[in-house]
């Protein structure tokens, strides 16, 4: 199966890949974590990509689809993947097109984590992630078992460099001018389906299991 999670920063895209990572055992593919992990590698283009991302902006669509070209045809993902956080462009998603019809694959199921802005600076400032396997967690919404310890895989929690009130501002206003077009973009191809994220974080799942089968 081949899903997309679509939804503004912080609308719990991460945090419900990891479950449908264990309900249907194809890998996530988040470009964000794609790109920290380059930042941290210390790449040449983790350092490109870290001036747009520490103020909050969209890296260039060539250098994800770069990212995504190489990721979609490893092994793993033949078998199905979620993506998280790409497309982010119409650009983004025209070559995804492109990409999944040479690999003749198509994206069964987009869904779209539905969260107003007012509740997205909470969700962000509040947020600690796993440096190690990407899971996000929140110090009141979705707090970890241990304090500040991953439940996945027992790494420390820590803050991302980009959670800050002040960056939120800018990634929801490239949110709503580069990627909310896509809702239409997607809804237009017959496979969108819309889920309130503003509920509890196992409701959220529930309802996306049922959309799922
Ligand atoms: P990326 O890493 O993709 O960040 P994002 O889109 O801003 O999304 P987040 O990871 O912040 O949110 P999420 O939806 O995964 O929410 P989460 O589950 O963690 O991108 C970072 C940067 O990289 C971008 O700004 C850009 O520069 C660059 N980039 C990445 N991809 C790109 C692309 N394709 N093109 C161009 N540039 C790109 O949840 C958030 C918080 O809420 C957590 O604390 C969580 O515990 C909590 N929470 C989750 N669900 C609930 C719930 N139901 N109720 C209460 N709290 C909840
Ligand atoms: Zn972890």
């Amino acid at each position: 199966m081949n899903i997309m999670l679509f939804g503004a920063p912080g609308a719990g895209k991460g945090t419900q890949a990891k479950f449908l990572i264990e309900k249907y055992d194809i890998p996530q593919i988040s470009t964000g974590d794609i790109l920290r992990a380059a930042i941290k590698a210390g790449t040449e283009m983790g350092l490109e990509a870290k001036k747009f991302m520490d103020e909050g902006k969209l890296v260039p669509d060539s250098t994800i689809i770069g990212i995504i070209r190489d990721r979609l045809t490893e092994e793993d993902c033949k078998e199905g993947f979620i993506l998280d956080g790409f497309p982010r462009t119409i650009p983004q998603a025209e070559a995804l097109e492109k990409l999944m019809k040479d690999m003749k694959i198509s994206l069964d199921r987009v869904i779209s984590l539905n969260v107003p802005d007012d509740l997205i600076v909470d969700r962000i400032t509040g947020r600690r992630v796993c440096p190690k396997c990407g899971a996000s967690f929140h110090v009141e919404f979705n707090p970890p078992k241990s304090t500040d310890i991953c439940d996945y895989c027992g790494e420390g929690l820590i803050i991302r460099k980009d959670d800050t009130a002040e960056t939120v501002v800018n990634r929801l206003a490239s949110y709503h001018a580069q990627t909310a077009p896509l809702f239409d973009f997607y809804t237009a191809r017959g496979v969108m389906a819309e889920v309130d994220g503003t509920r509890e974080v196992s409701e959220v799942k529930e309802d996306i299991f049922k959309i799922l089968g």
